[in-house]
């Protein structure tokens, strides 16, 4: 069974509280259980993990490689400012779906630079807590098409 690790990054743990009218009223804990309840049905163990600090990240995303399967990175504002973290994603050679529960390009200018984008497999954005759900549907599809 494939098993994916799930990555929140900056700033996220406050989901369901910070500026609602763009990230929507569902915590955290809420995606996490919705996760966790789809991967049964998909067949796919799920790990998550949160972190406010760079450092912290790129440590969880060194410690997939070899161990899971894929990795569903919402990696927050550092999506757009850190090289360090897309590096960490090419050294663990980890399948990598982008998501933002905000469809960025409709925003700042600042938020349609990407450095993820350029090393994962696909970007999710602009469905919300949804995003979760589909992008493991995403993962699941593509670890499948490899073989
Ligand atoms: C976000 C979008 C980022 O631009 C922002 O900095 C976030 C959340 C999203 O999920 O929509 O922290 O990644």
């Amino acid at each position: 069974m494939p098993g994916i690790l799930i990555l929140n990054g900056p700033n996220l743990n406050l989901l369901g509280t910070r500026q609602p009218e763009v990230y929507g009223r569902t915590t955290l804990a809420d995606v996490e259980d919705m996760c966790r309840a789809h991967a049964g049905s998909i067949g796919m163990t799920v790990e998550f993990a949160q972190s406010n600090h760079e450092g912290a990240l790129i440590d969880a995303i060194h410690a997939t490689r070899g161990r899971l399967d894929g990795l569903i990175l919402n990696a927050g504002a550092y999506t757009h400012s850190s090289i360090a973290l897309m590096d960490a994603i090419s050294s663990a050679e980890i399948p990598t779906i982008e998501l933002h529960l905000s469809n960025v390009h409709a925003r700042e200018e600042f938020r349609h630079k990407s450095y993820i984008a350029r090393v994962a497999v696909g970007v999710i954005c602009g469905f919300g807590a949804r995003g979760y759900t589909l992008a493991m549907d995403a993962m699941k599809s593509h670890l499948e098409s490899r073989g």
